[in-house]
């Protein structure tokens, strides 16, 4: 009898740890896929570089449309371009899938109060139907609010010089009779960068 239950509870046990390493497998295949971002993404994709853009927290669609974009080379890019090269389009699907779970982290940096005032303005009236909530929501793009000046500097660069196609409505409120001077560029990536 006593035998018998010893039996019962060591083959249970040996059960259980298999259940349980099956269930890890799949979490962590993407958990190792991502592992190669973080060395310039930062742990989880809360960046601590001030040109790498802060990726976690944004939606799976924007960051898979992202990456399939640099690597087709429709966006420009230094590395990312012959990064997502070497995954495949399921592998990019599980790291988007895996950096949207994680919340996004307002980089910690100095902003100039008089220029975030300034760019408050201009999202105000030009921005913030698609960058909502002062930009911290992703839904139609990519999250601003809380992202690396740095970065956004890079971004808005290869906007205004064509180098990276913008949406033709983004377009209508920074370009042509709305060009925005490179002094309003400055305040609104302050205002971006001062959300917490
Ligand atoms: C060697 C450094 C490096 C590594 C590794 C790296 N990235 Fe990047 N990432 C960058 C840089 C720099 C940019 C800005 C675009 C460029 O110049 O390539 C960027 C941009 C991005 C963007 C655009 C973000 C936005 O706001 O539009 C996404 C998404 C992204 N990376 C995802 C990833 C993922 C996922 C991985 C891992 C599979 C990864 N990156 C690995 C350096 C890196
Ligand atoms: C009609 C909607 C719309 C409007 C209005 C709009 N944007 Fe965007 N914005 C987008 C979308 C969509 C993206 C993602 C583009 C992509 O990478 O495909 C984007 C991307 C960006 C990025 C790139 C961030 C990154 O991760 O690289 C910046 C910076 C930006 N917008 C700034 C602005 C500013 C400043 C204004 C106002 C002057 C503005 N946008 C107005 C839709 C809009």
């Amino acid at each position: 009898m006593m035998k018998s239950t010893r039996v019962a509870a060591v083959l249970c046990g040996g059960y259980l740890l298999a259940t349980a390493s099956a269930w890890a497998e799949s979490p962590s295949r993407a958990a190792m896929l991502s592992n190669t971002c973080a060395g310039c993404h930062g742990t989880n994709g809360a960046s601590v570089g001030p040109s790498m853009p802060v990726i976690s927290g944004m939606s799976e669609a924007f960051l898979l449309d992202s990456m399939k974009k640099f690597k087709s080379g429709e966006r420009p890019s230094s590395i990312m371009g012959r990064l997502a090269k070497a995954y495949s389009d399921d592998e990019l699907k599980l790291v988007a899938e895996y950096f949207a779970k994680h919340p996004f982290v307002s980089a910690k940096q100095e902003t100039d109060p008089a220029k975030v005032a300034i760019g408050k303005q201009i999202h105000e009236q030009r921005c913030k139907k698609c960058h909502i909530d002062n930009g911290r929501d992703s839904e139609d793009g990519s999250i601003l609010g809380g992202q690396w000046k740095e970065y956004l500097q890079i971004s808005m660069s290869e906007f205004r010089s064509g180098k990276r196609v913008m949406p033709k409505k983004m377009a209508e409120k920074m370009e042509g009779e709305n060009k925005l001077t490179p002094e309003e560029v400055e305040a609104i990536i302050h205002f971006y960068a001062s959300q917490k």
